[in-house]
């Protein structure tokens, strides 16, 4: 018969797995809106709200995963040192892309998201039985999908 709870320690593995994932997304979300106040060009007033329309997703993600992080037993880790050093995407202070490669680098960063979150389906599912985190994670990569292929679709084909 299938025990009720995980055992401790794949509940600490998930945990673990998902101060990552949040990290990520909270760099994303920092990138998104940072791009939305700073766009410039024909396309501002589009992009502008197409990044604040995409912000507010991540915002709400954001929320599903810290609060995820804590129904495993763990504290959510809240300081941007943390996300800093938990995540795997990279900052650019100080530097202010055109239009173009604001696009591109935030479908970039979209499909390395998508790439972790992958690993981390298979390993929820697989190495840790866990059905309802890789099934949480696969509805977000979902959401990740449609934003790298909106943002995909402003680049030359
Ligand atoms: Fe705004």
């Amino acid at each position: 018969m299938a025990k009720a709870t995980l055992p401790q320690k794949d509940k600490k593995a998930i945990s673990d797995m998902l101060v990552g994932i949040l990290s990520d997304a909270v760099i994303l979300y920092t990138k998104t809106r940072k791009f939305h106040w700073n766009v410039s060009g024909p396309s501002f007033m589009e992009l502008h709200k197409l990044f604040e329309d995409q912000y507010g997703q991540l915002e709400t993600a954001i929320d599903e995963i810290a609060e995820k992080i804590n129904k495993m037993g763990f504290n959510t880790p809240g300081t941007m040192a943390e996300f800093l050093q938990f995540g795997s995407l990279k900052e650019a202070p100080g530097k202010y892309p055109d239009q173009i490669a604001m696009i591109r680098e935030l479908q970039d960063d979209h499909e390395k998201v998508i790439a972790t979150l992958r690993a981390a389906i298979k390993s929820s599912d697989e190495q840790h039985n866990d059905a309802l985190t890789a099934d949480f994670l696969t509805d977000l990569a979902r959401q990740h999908e449609t934003i790298s292929w909106t943002l995909r679709r402003y680049q030359k084909q």
